[in-house]
């Protein structure tokens, strides 16, 4: 599908694992593509954003992305909720979307969405996405992974869900931070159904 047919917006969530790059740089692509994005960002998500990213929590993350370089007719197509925002759009299996990504998905977060624990807007949302036979890509980041995480995992995907760990590729000589996350992003794009030119593709 080519992102000017979607009309249902995406929702990407970014949890406290290492790598709130992916979700960031994900979230920036979409709105590129001019499509509505609403974006949650757990507690531990902002603080992994602060460290990691320099964001400031007391910013709107609108101004954030602003200075990720989204630019401001595209930034109108955002909606920002908190972890806490239970009563948001994602947390109801009426709402509509086009995919849910967890992107870094930390093994909190996996764990819960395992175990069916709908304890704030993310995992609620997961849990719905997952109920109504919607779009889940979750992007684990944990290294090494435990017995625990690894059925976690399998569970998951054995519920529909897809397992996209954060396992940036080399074969395409990335050399740039950028162009090791976009290996990562690519391939969520691909999952989402939505064109992109990120990587060079193999035979191409
Ligand atoms: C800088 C930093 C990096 C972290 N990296 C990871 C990680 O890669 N994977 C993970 O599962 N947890 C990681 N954690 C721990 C999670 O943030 C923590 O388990 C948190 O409770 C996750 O909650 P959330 O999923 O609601 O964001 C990290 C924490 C910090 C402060």
């Amino acid at each position: 599908m080519s992102p000017k047919e979607v009309t249902y917006p995406y929702v990407v969530a970014i949890c406290g694992a290492s790598g709130v790059v992916y979700g960031v740089r994900l979230a920036a692509l979409l709105l590129r593509h001019k499509v509505k994005v609403m974006v949650v960002v757990s507690h531990g998500g902002v603080q992994v954003l602060a460290h990691e990213m320099g964001y400031d929590p007391g910013t709107r993350f609108h101004a954030f992305m602003a200075g990720y370089g989204v630019g401001p007719e595209t930034l109108q197509n955002l909606s920002v909720f908190s972890q806490d925002d239970i009563a948001a759009p994602p947390a109801s299996g009426s709402f509509r979307h086009a995919g849910m990504v967890v992107a870094p998905c930390s093994m909190k977060t996996l764990a819960a969405v395992a175990a069916g624990y709908a304890g704030n807007l993310i995992t609620r949302a997961c849990d719905v996405t997952l109920k109504e036979g919607r779009r889940l890509i979750l992007v684990p980041r944990e290294t090494p992974l435990s017995l625990i995480h690894l059925e976690n995992m399998a569970r998951l995907a054995r519920a529909g869900a897809v397992i996209l760990p954060a396992m940036p590729s080399f074969y395409s000589f990335p050399a740039t931070m950028d162009a090791l996350v976009d290996t990562v992003v690519a391939r969520i794009m691909d999952r989402l159904g939505v064109d992109h030119t990120l990587v060079p593709r193999w035979g191409e």
